[in-house]
């Protein structure tokens, strides 16, 4: 502790490196202090240096400073595991960057160190405060559009995969990695409490061989909600974020602006559809409804803060609040990222949970 604040490191100081040092030190001072970080090239750790950072030269030393409560990880992911255990092992309490590991079997080994090591690990899932993802997930609670039977997570680019390690699998590079996870934990943790039934998945490759460069999975939860996950990044023309079908009702959030509406029955009996003109054809099963039977609503957006996953981290060590980010979710987690592995490369339904 440095002034009754928890004192705070950062290994990593790139993109995300950056991100978690800026958050430290200008959003919450309250609680912590930013101590220093440690980055592999001394570029980086020269440009800490320009913002007033302090860089250790090595990661032993880093790890010797006593000051230092807490180590966020936000190196390419094939080393979160080197780096979470040489923390642990050092007594620190560990946030790794997403996703935690490059498999199920190194998770385990980071779990029983930091159980050795009485030490808090635990996972940043940030995407849990996006405002998009509370706002269906308050649609899924409230009962909004009555029984939900199928969701539609996306999200859409066209730049294909970053030119740097996200493009090799030997770093955990691929957009399954980088993006997925973040759509799949929110998927499991919106679902609960259903059993996962059954994982059908594609990768894609279009502009990369070595890596995946998006993918689709269905996933078929106990009670039939069908749940479509798809990361791209080869569309030029995107389709919305969610796309969410109760019984009563439909929902779309179109955008990170939250453009979008829900659309709810009003008269369910009125069958009274006249025909129209569809293509070579005419159609009175699809003939777009009438205002006099259904409603639009505007979405109404929850709030978040983002910040509250370091304030949620802060009262756990102080004994006030259990973890939001626990072990048991992101071996599930884990799991379904292997398992979307599994029927995307060997194009088969993989079944999930009992
Ligand atoms: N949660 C999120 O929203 C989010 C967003 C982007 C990235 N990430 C994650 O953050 C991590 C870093 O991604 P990034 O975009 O910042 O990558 P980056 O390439 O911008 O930065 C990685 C940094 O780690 C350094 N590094 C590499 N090996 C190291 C080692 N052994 N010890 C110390 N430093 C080392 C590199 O020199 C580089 O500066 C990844 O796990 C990524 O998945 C999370």
């Amino acid at each position: 502790m440095v002034n009754n604040k928890f004192g705070c490191a950062v290994i990593g100081y790139g993109g995300m490196g950056g991100w978690h040092s800026k958050k430290i030190k200008e959003e919450l001072g309250e609680y912590a202090e930013l101590i220093g970080i440690y980055d592999i090239n001394p570029e980086r750790c020269a440009l800490a240096e320009e913002k007033g950072i302090h860089a250790y030269s090595s990661r032993e030393e880093l790890l010797a400073d006593e000051r230092i409560d807490l180590v966020t990880i936000a190196t390419p992911n094939d080393v979160h595991k080197e780096i979470a255990v040489a923390a642990l092992e050092a007594g620190k309490n560990v946030i790794s960057e997403k996703p935690v590991a490059m498999n199920s079997g190194e998770l385990e080994e980071m779990i029983a160190c930091a159980n050795r090591c009485g030490k808090l690990f635990t996972v940043h899932q940030n995407r849990r405060w996006d405002q998009d993802y509370l706002t269906v997930k308050k649609l899924m609670a409230d009962n909004t559009l009555g029984k939900i039977f199928r969701i539609e997570s996306r999200v859409h680019g066209s730049r294909g995969i970053p030119g740097d390690w996200r493009n090799q699998p030997e770093h955990g590079g691929g957009m399954l990695f980088d993006w997925g996870i973040h759509l799949l934990d929110q998927a499991l943790i919106m679902t609960q409490p259903r059993k996962l039934k059954s994982v059908y998945a594609e990768l894609t490759y279009v502009t990369n061989e070595k890596c995946d460069d998006g993918f689709r999975a269905t996933l078929i939860f106990d009670d039939g909600l069908s749940f479509l996950v798809e990361i791209a990044t080869s569309n030029f023309i995107e389709l919305p974020l969610w796309y969410v079908l109760g019984e009563n009702g439909s929902a779309v959030i179109e955008d990170w602006d939250f453009n979008g509406k829900i659309v709810k029955v009003s008269d369910w009996e009125n069958r009274d559809a006249v025909p129209i003109v569809a293509g070579a054809g005419i159609t009175k099963t699809m003939a777009p409804r009438t205002d006099d039977t259904i409603k639009t609503y505007p979405l109404e957006i929850e709030k978040s803060d983002w910040v509250e996953y370091y304030k949620n981290v802060f009262a756990h060590l102080n004994g006030k609040e259990d973890i939001i980010v626990t072990h048991n979710q992101q071996r599930r987690l884990m799991r379904l990222i292997e398992a979307i592995i599994e029927s995307g490369t060997e194009n088969k339904l993989v079944m999930f949970e009992e």
